[in-house]
């Protein structure tokens, strides 16, 4: 690809490859969306609710080199609009390398409360989009030996406590993952990055089980959306021979947990 472009001010370099981000306008999503683009790709931030949020990284992005991010918007849990955000996503340069399936729904839904209107929220963001998303981009990501990222949680394999809909999600995520890489490839690699205490939840929790959740941590602290971030672009960039496979980046929670 030319990048040769004089009107690009080129604070960083472009390779010219572009990758989607679902709910990629706040939080680890954000801090994603900022790595792989310092690392040279173009970036399509999609959102829902946080339309400002994304238009102002968006724009951010832009000053530092020009044409290089995009926002797309869609509720996952329309799944009419599955195939026409690839189609979006695709058309901004006319190329898909790579599909992170970031977004999520995230609340407690203890046994004796659940409703089908549960169910389908915490499954629509967490595994029916991830799938439907990765089916459309499949002959984009085809034609540039591209990857997909699903983004899941250690509770994909140890149960939290009071989230059965939620864990039953990121555990569908996980067979996905190994799924896909087999179905894609040997074109297209499938990974998946399993956080564990990084963010706390924008609704609250309470101290005691932040403390809690942390005292099972080996590492014994939180860690930074930079460290998602930083094994999104370790498996999209430079791990050429790892696929199906999924990386925990929690601390040491999942052997402690
Ligand atoms: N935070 C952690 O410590 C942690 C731990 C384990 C796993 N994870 C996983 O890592 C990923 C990022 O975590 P996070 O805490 O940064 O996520 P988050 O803030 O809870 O959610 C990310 C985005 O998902 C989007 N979203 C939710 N439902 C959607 C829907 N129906 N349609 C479209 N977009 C929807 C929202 O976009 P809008 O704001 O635009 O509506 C939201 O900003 C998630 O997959 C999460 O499950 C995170």
């Amino acid at each position: 690809m030319d990048n040769s472009n004089a009107n690009n001010i080129n604070k960083g370099t472009t390779s010219g490859k572009t990758v989607l981000i679902t709910g990629g306008a706040k939080r680890i999503g954000a801090v994603t969306t900022h790595t792989l683009h310092q690392a040279g790709y173009n970036v399509i931030i999609h959102c829902r609710l946080s339309r400002e949020a994304a238009d102002t990284l968006a724009a951010e992005l832009n000053r530092e080199r020009a044409d290089s991010a995009k926002v797309i918007q869609g509720d996952l849990n329309n799944e009419t609009i599955y195939n026409h955000l690839i189609e979006e996503a695709y058309q901004c340069w006319n190329r898909l390398d790579v599909l992170v399936n970031n977004a999520s729904s995230f609340y407690p839904t203890p046994v004796g409360s659940i409703t089908l209107d549960d169910w389908h929220n915490l499954l629509n963001s967490n595994l029916k989009a991830p799938l439907f998303l990765a089916q459309a981009a499949a002959p984009y990501l085809k034609q540039v030996e591209g990857n997909i990222i699903n983004m899941t949680d250690v509770h994909a394999q140890r149960p939290m406590k009071d989230h059965p809909v939620y864990c039953a999600a990121k555990a569908g995520l996980v067979m996905l993952t190994m799924s896909l890489a087999k179905e894609l490839g040997p074109e297209v690699r499938v990974n998946s990055v399993a956080p564990g205490a990084i963010l706390w939840p924008d609704n609250e929790m309470p101290e005691h089980t932040k403390s809690m959740i942390l005292e099972r941590t080996t590492l014994k602290k939180p860690g930074d959306p930079i460290d998602i971030a930083k094994t999104i672009l370790f498996l999209v960039r430079d791990a050429h021979y790892i696929t199906g496979q999924m990386i925990a980046v929690d601390g040491g929670r999942n052997v402690n947990i």
